[in-house]
Formats: C-alpha cells, sequence, structure tokens
C-alpha cells in the first residue's frame, strides 16, 4: 500500500524516551494487522467510572488505531468489536455498544472518505439491532469504491461458527451439485470464510494481558505473530503501535519451515 512518508514522519514527531520511527524497517511493515481490543472496562473502573465511559474512551484509541495504520501503509486493520459471546453481557452494555457502533460509524465516516478507507464487516450482521444495521450498510456503501486501507469490524463475530458456516455452505454446494468434493481443499474453506479476499493476519495485537484468542479468526491467525502488551485499549496510542510492529520485525517467520536468512 503506498504511503505518505512526509505525512507519516509528522504524524509520529515528538517521540517517547524508548521508541521512534527510525526503530521500525517501513520496508517490512506487516501487510495485515488484527486487533483485540481488550480492557475497556478495567480501564474505566480503575478511575471509578461506569464501564460504559471505557467502551466511549475506546473509540478515540480505535480513531488512532485507523489512522497509525493508514500512516504506515497498512493493506488492512481488523479489530474484533463484539463476539458472539458477547450477548451475555449487560442488556445496558449490550444496549451501549450497539449505539456506539452505529453513531461511531457515522461520525468517522469523513475519516473514511479523507483517508480513502474501505470498510467491511466480519460476522453475523442479521442478529443486530435494525439501526446499527443500516448505518453499517451505509457505511459500506458509502466506502464501496474507495481503494486505500481495508477496515474490518469484527461484530457478533465468532470463529467457530464462522468456520461452521462455511462448512455448511460447501455441504450445500456439493449436495447441490455445484461443488465437487474434490475440490473442497483450504482455498474452498478460505474463500466462504467472512474474511475472504483479505490476506492472513500478520500480527495479532491484544490488548490487557490476556493470553487467548476468545474464538477469533482460529483458521485465519494459523502463522500470525501474537503481541500481546498490558496496556488497557483505550490507553493504546501510536506509540504501542509502533512497539508491536518493532517487536514484530524481530521475529523470524518460518511458516513452519526453516530460517533461510
Ligand atoms: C473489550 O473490553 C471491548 C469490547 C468488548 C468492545 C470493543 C468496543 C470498543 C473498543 C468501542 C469502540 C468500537 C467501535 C467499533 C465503535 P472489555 O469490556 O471486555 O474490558 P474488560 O475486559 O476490562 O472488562
Amino acid at each position: 500500500m503506498q504511503r505518505d512518508e512526509a505525512k507519516l514522519r509528522e504524524y509520529y514527531a515528538a517521540a517517547p524516551a524508548d521508541i521512534c520511527l527510525a526503530d521500525v524497517d517501513l520496508d517490512r511493515v506487516p501487510s495485515h494487522v488484527s486487533i483485540i481490543m481488550d480492557g475497556n472496562g478495567r480501564w474505566a473502573q480503575a478511575r471509578g467510572l461506569d464501564r460504559s465511559r471505557g467502551h466511549v474512551a475506546g473509540v478515540d484509541a480505535l480513531r488512532e488505531a485507523v489512522t497509525t495504520s493508514v500512516r504506515l501503509g497498512l493493506d488492512a486493520l481488523s479489530v474484533y468489536a463484539f463476539s458472539t459471546e458477547n450477548w451475555r453481557r449487560p442488556q445496558r452494555e449490550v444496549d451501549l455498544l450497539m449505539h456506539l457502533f452505529a453513531t461511531t460509524l457515522v461520525n468517522e465516516l469523513p475519516l473514511f472518505h479523507q483517508e480513502n478507507v474501505r470498510l467491511r464487516f466480519l460476522g453475523d450482521l442479521d442478529a443486530l439491532p435494525e439501526k446499527t444495521r443500516q448505518v453499517f450498510q451505509r457505511g459500506l456503501d458509502e466506502t464501496a469504491d474507495h481503494t486505500g486501507m481495508t477496515f474490518a469490524l469484527a461484530v457478533n463475530y465468532g470463529s467457530r461458527a464462522e468456520i461452521a458456516r462455511a462448512a455448511r455452505q460447501i455441504a450445500q454446494e456439493v449436495a447441490a451439485g455445484s461443488l465437487d468434493p474434490s475440490d473442497v481443499d483450504e482455498d474452498a474453506l478460505a474463500s466462504r470464510l467472512y474474511t475472504a479476499g483479505l490476506p492472513d493476519p500478520d500480527l495479532l495485537i491484544r490488548t490487557s494481558g490476556e493470553l487467548r484468542l476468545s474464538n477469533y479468526l482460529l483458521w485465519q491467525l494459523a502463522y500470525t505473530e501474537f503481541y500481546v502488551t498490558p496496556t488497557f485499549w483505550p490507553d493504546f496510542s501510536r506509540w504501542d503501535f509502533l512497539r508491536a510492529v518493532v517487536s514484530y520485525q524481530s521475529r523470524s517467520r518460518r511458516f513452519g519451515g526453516v530460517v533461510t536468512s
């Protein structure tokens, strides 16, 4: 993806002591970064605030992550915003999150236009409130022609359900005679996942220190490098993003093979 180096340098001016843009190899930034945004509730509770305030603060961190990804020249940024298990949260919190998704999307459309960002969604949107679905559809329609970075929002997403859905589709196509069982391979399955057409993530960032995948992109993360930080999501800044990229660049990715250089 093209990046504007002058804008990038300006964006990363005033570096903290431990990290700066020069620490990053700009020829080897990951193509697709995915984030499990965790710790909104604890961020709020640590300040004596309602959990909802953590989600609201999380919107600012998400906006910064989108801008950072565009500045770095990523092809794709995906984030886990709401899992199929998150419906178990108190109804008030679920309602707030659905409302926040809708209002944020409308508020951020100018940013998506300005930065040429194309939106897509991962997950089963049918179960979402009508208003949220309408706004999501508007976001899809209005950014469909954008040619820059893809921003994928995982909402009502669960990886096991996604894989089961793909398997069901394949079974239906085989039963209908439009797909031969001998053509059911990894590509056939991958092309029926919500992420079809997106490269697998190179780097997965999880905030708030938890060491689990929480039913997120189980298929797509097969060879992804993980970066876990204790920072709560609302505090995750452009500098934390850079720290994650520097850590990623220090890894030797072998994809099951041997080191070649
Ligand atoms: C995890 O924190 C966060 C979520 C379940 C929701 C993610 C939502 C946002 C970042 C708000 C903005 C997003 C969009 C798309 C507008 P948690 O509540 O699980 O925190 P905890 O583990 O400390 O309880």
